[in-house]
């Protein structure tokens, strides 16, 4: 692995194993190494976060590291992205700045930049991420950006491995209600690393809720490659038939991106029926239940499954600290 760390699609499969072989080590203990000894990287936060924020901070600092964290329009400038832009608006720095001053003290820039929810045609091709890659002299880290959250991704396969060991698993990755429109990073970069690591998977959505076509054809392509599968679906209850992994999520439709009202309208009717409760769980092949929080219980998941002991959320949110630290550990030496 060299360069940026956006998304997980330029990864061979070896190297997805190499990383989550890396960051089993960091978990268990015997790798302690302090590759960031005396170095530090700046984590920018556009959005809010728990576990990417304190993860990442405490990671780099077990790395031997210093983490400081900018949030551009509050503790540092409102942030401009566009190339040629007249700055004479609310924008007081621009990326082309901003992160060759960071590259000058640190080894590493992460950066949060979430999908706005306003323009798809425009997000998707995750314009700040990319302009922070394009500027920068050091690698990028993406955090989460409209497209992509591969450092979720690589906890959630890490996660897979760990509870159900090496080989093909039927996981479903299932939409589920909640009361507003969500971005589209952890589904799209979920089903692509699920595809490249060859598992079969199923994506459970109700019509109108499709991700993004390229991705789609992305990961088709993946799993080819790796020996697996992708089969959508829009009947929630045939998709837990046999899983043994169920991933929740909900996101926004791309059909009424940048209209929130009437998406809100449109997923009314999805509420009863699109949630993870015991009765799903009960028609998979005693599947784990895995969601990258924060998830709001009784919406997305009922108790009685997010608190049963195939719920592995919580191991889920520990491995970011140590599949983090093995991307840190591979992007700086
Ligand atoms: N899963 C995840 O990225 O959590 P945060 O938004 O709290 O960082």
């Amino acid at each position: 692995m060299h360069g940026d760390f956006l998304s997980t699609a330029g990864l061979s499969r070896d190297e997805l194993e190499s990383l989550i072989e890396s960051a089993l080590r960091f978990k268990s203990g015997t790798d302690q190494s302090k590759p960031l000894a005396a170095k530090s990287v700046a984590l920018v936060f556009f959005n809010p976060s728990l576990r990417t924020r304190a993860s990442m901070q405490i990671g780099v600092y077990e790395l031997g590291g210093n983490a400081v964290v900018l949030e551009p329009g509050g503790t540092s400038w409102t942030l401009e992205h566009r190339e040629g832009a007249v700055m004479d608006g609310d924008k007081t720095e621009h990326v082309a700045e901003f992160v060759r001053v960071l590259g000058r003290y640190g080894v590493a820039i992460g950066v949060r930049t979430f999908a706005a929810l306003k323009n798809w045609d425009e997000e998707r091709t995750d314009p700040i991420l990319n302009a922070f890659a394009k500027y920068s002299d050091v690698p990028i880290i993406n955090l989460e950006s409209a497209m992509h959250h591969p450092c979720q991704a690589m906890a959630d396969m890490m996660t897979v491995r760990e509870k159900l060991g090496s080989g093909r698993k039927r996981v479903l990755l299932t939409w589920a209600w909640h009361p507003k429109p969500l971005p589209m990073a952890v589904p799209n970069s979920f089903a692509l690393a699920a595809a490249q690591m060859g598992h079969d998977l199923l994506i459970a959505q109700p019509k109108g809720y499709e991700l993004d076509d390229e991705l789609i054809s992305e990961t088709r392509k993946h799993a080819g490659a790796a020996g697996g599968s992708v089969t959508v679906l829009n009947d929630i209850d045939e998709a837990f038939d046999g899983a043994e992994v169920v991933y929740a999520k909900s996101w926004g439709s791309r059909k009424f991106y940048g209209a929130t009202e009437k998406d809100i309208a449109e997923r009314a009717q999805y509420r009863s029926q699109w949630i993870v409760d015991e009765g799903k769980m009960a028609r998979t092949n005693s599947a784990i239940f895995m969601h990258c929080l924060p998830v709001r219980r009784n919406v997305i998941v009922t108790d009685g499954v997010i608190d049963s002991p195939s719920s592995v959320v919580i191991d889920e949110a520990e491995n970011r600290l140590h599949v983090q630290k093995a991307i840190l550990k591979e992007l700086i030496h």
